[in-house]
């Protein structure tokens, strides 16, 4: 017997509810048919066009894995899959189709909107494999979004107590040293001026070390954020900016009726924020930065465009030597971690879009 076979068994796991699948097909004997071979295995859910399946899709919670047939009246299942991937990215997207719509199909799955597509008229068996993988892939990657999204979680976590720390021990401690070194200094009379200039090297010494432990809290996290809130945190952030930036115009504008944010939203729209003012500041020479934030429920949406000189999409995200390159591809992370959708624009001599989509 192995060290692993030893090991005391799992507790028994409560068996996983089955994986919903939605079905959609304008013909009801299709859906009858899927419906039949499939329903002992998994949840189906069926619907006979494009609205109603959106409709499902909004109601229904934890869909895994959306079938749609591509000639639908109305909505095709090309154009259904595009709009299901904007409420949610994650569902696994599959379209059955005939040889003759080949084309179109091409084009959805390179542009990331279909998973997969199965040629009519489909087989029960090859049929039941994809639904399996789907059923994994999807399971996997949800596993993966919280995996990442605990991990960010636990991070910001770490950086608001060392901030905090800083901010409360240097605090309590730089206001002493500076008090005992007067005293010192005040106890002694007819110092030679050389000892009375070491003195003031002292005291310009502990306001530096003040100033650099605040700008190193800050740069963890600013205490504003949980003290007073994304939208003042921003302001100050502008203000502060514009002042060791005053050759760039900066607007900060607010659509729709302002909402308060779940503080992993806020944290993840600071982060944004800040990263992509830290990208102008270095790359982007721009003269012009335009801040927007819309409410329009159930999303809030940032987005940051500069005019300065912009880069080539792929370029950056491969190996850099100027920095670490991660500012791009941490955004993104904490964007999926959370179920929003970044999207990056740039054009070389024009300047760069950043915009994030959030659930609120
Ligand atoms: N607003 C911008 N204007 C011009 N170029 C930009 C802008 N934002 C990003 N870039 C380009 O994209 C690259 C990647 O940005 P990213 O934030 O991922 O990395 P970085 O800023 O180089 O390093 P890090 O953020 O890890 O310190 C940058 O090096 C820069 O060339
Ligand atoms: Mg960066």
């Amino acid at each position: 017997m192995t060290d692993i076979d030893s090991f005391p068994s799992e507790p028994d796991q409560p068996k996983p509810a089955p994986a919903k699948i939605l079905y959609v097909d304008d013909e009801p004997v299709n859906l009858s048919n899927f419906s039949i071979v499939f329903e002992d295995e998994f949840t189906i859910l069926t619907a006979s066009s494009g609205e109603e399946a959106l409709k499902i899709f909004r109601d229904q919670k934890d869909i895994s894995i959306v079938v749609a047939d591509q000639r639908m009246p109305g909505m095709s299942g090309v154009e259904l899959l595009e709009r299901l991937r904007n409420y949610d990215p994650e569902t696994i997207r599959i379209i059955i189709t005939g040889y003759t719509d080949a084309a179109d199909i091409v084009d959805a799955i390179n542009r990331g909107y279909v998973y997969q597509y199965i040629l009519k008229p489909w087989r029960e068996d090859p049929l039941r494999i994809t639904l399996q993988r789907a059923i994994d892939t999807h399971r996997l990657q949800k596993e993966n979004r919280l995996l990442s999204r605990r991990l960010l979680q636990v991070a910001e976590e770490e950086q608001k107590r060392i901030a905090r720390n800083l901010h409360d021990d240097f605090g309590q401690v730089l206001p002493a040293l500076r008090y005992s070194v007067e005293k010192i200094f005040n106890s002694m009379d007819k110092l030679p001026s050389a000892v009375t200039l070491e003195f003031d090297k002292v005291n310009n010494l502990i306001e530096r070390i003040g100033d650099i432990s605040r700008e190193i809290a800050t740069a963890l996290r600013p205490d504003i954020l949980d003290r007073m809130g994304l939208m003042a945190t921003m302001e100050w952030s502008i203000k502060d900016f514009s002042t060791r930036h005053p050759e760039i115009s900066i607007e900060f504008e607010v659509i729709g009726i302002e909402k308060p944010f779940p503080p992993e939203i806020e944290t993840t729209l600071f982060r944004i924020f800040q990263e992509t003012f830290n990208n102008i500041d270095k790359h982007a020479q721009a003269t012009k930065i335009e801040i927007v934030m819309t409410f329009i429920h159930p999303q809030v949406i940032l987005t940051i465009r500069d005019n300065g000189v912009g880069f080539e999409p792929l370029k950056p995200l491969t190996n850099r030597s100027d920095g670490s390159g991660f500012g791009l591809r941490g955004m993104r992370e904490r964007v999926i971690a959370i179920n929003g959708t970044l999207t990056i624009r740039s054009k070389l001599g024009l300047g760069t879009i950043i915009r994030a989509e959030l659930p609120l």
